[in-house]
């Protein structure tokens, strides 16, 4: 498949996986851009720029193909080293990053220079148009359904993607529920040059994660989510657990005057225990309503090419059988 998506980054399937907090490490990059989607090495989870330096080069000894670092830009008291990570990242050769957060703005400059694109992670057709204006080369656009963080708008991709395709100029990838052919399908029919996921990648053979998260994904259905920290103006999707529980409690309990002091038991430095450790109620992580068609733990390959050729055959078979000739 041909794709600006493909083209732009010079991979073979119009696949992306987003960075994920303690997930994307240089395995679960490296298997998808062997797959030959884009996978994405999480910048901020590598805890400073030499590590993640040394995670490049960890992931370029497992392929020779395209890959990309992502770097979220948070709202945040001591601000994490992001000239530091930069640099890694330009050194490292590095050639796509994926941002997210914040306007980028700042950062694009270097990254230019360098020959890096730059596709910005937006949850409104607002942001995507500044995103496009500044100069990102592309954008992810997601939507309400996503894991992570989905803004405060709440418009689901069935709205948001076509509506992004009537304002943008750049490319987008759907991003937010993906997860098969039927997604990659959707995506391309309401204007989207590929899709990303999230999510879907965890529940992968190669995803370096404790096998608790991949089996709480095909266990879970697409009720199992729910949104933490809108009070505070910083939503997430997160799966359903006992310290999301709590967490919820507190909102309710406190209500407007809640502060994020309040939650930090639930969602400070948990990723670690939930990824690594396997403690499925250490707190509250990402996960997106996707984990309703989530079934199985196949290796990224064959998941990819699960995709690929789901896609063909509702292109070719199903779509163009529905035409009068
Ligand atoms: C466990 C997890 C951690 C994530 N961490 C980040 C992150 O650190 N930075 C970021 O930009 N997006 C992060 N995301 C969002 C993903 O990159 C992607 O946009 C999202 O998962 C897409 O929705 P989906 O889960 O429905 O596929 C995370 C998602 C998950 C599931």
């Amino acid at each position: 498949m041909k794709t600006r998506i493909t083209e732009l980054f010079g991979i073979e399937h119009p696949i992306i996986q987003g960075g994920m907090h303690f997930v994307g490490f240089a395995e679960m990059a490296a298997a998808v851009s062997e797959a030959g989607g884009l996978g994405i090495i999480t910048g901020l989870t590598q805890g400073n720029p030499e590590n993640l330096a040394k995670e490049i080069r960890r992931c370029r000894d497992m392929t020779d193909k395209p890959f990309g670092v992502n770097l979220t830009f948070l709202p945040s008291v001591t601000p994490p080293d992001y000239p530091g990570y930069v640099r890694a990242i330009i050194d490292g050769g590095i050639k796509v990053v994926e941002t997210a957060g914040n306007n980028p703005q700042k950062w694009l400059p270097p990254l230019k220079e360098a020959g890096i694109k730059v596709i910005h992670k937006c949850t409104s057709v607002r942001h995507s148009l500044k995103a496009e204006s500044i100069g990102c080369d592309a954008v992810s656009v997601d939507g309400f359904e996503c894991g992570g963080h989905p803004g405060e708008d709440d418009v689901p991709n069935f709205i948001l993607l076509p509506r992004a395709a009537e304002e943008l100029k750049i490319p987008f990838v759907a991003s937010g529920g993906m997860a098969d052919g039927r997604s990659l399908v959707a995506a391309l029919s309401l204007g989207a040059d590929g899709m990303n996921m999230g999510t879907r990648f965890m529940a992968t053979k190669e995803a370096p994660i404790h096998d608790h998260v991949k089996q709480a994904l095909v266990a879970a259905s697409e009720l199992d989510t729910r949104l933490v920290m809108r009070p505070l103006r910083n939503t997430e999707r997160v799966l359903k657990n006992a310290a999301v529980d709590r967490l919820l409690e507190k909102e309710k309990a406190l209500g407007a005057k809640i502060k994020f002091e309040d939650i930090l038991p639930e969602v400070a430095g948990v990723y670690p225990r939930i990824m690594k450790q396997g403690e499925m109620d250490a707190g509250a992580w990402s996960c997106g309503m996707v984990a309703g068609l989530i079934r199985d733990v196949p290796t990224v390959k064959e998941l990819v090419d699960r995709i690929m050729s789901e896609a063909e055959g509702i292109i070719g078979k199903r779509l163009a059988g529905f035409m009068r000739h």
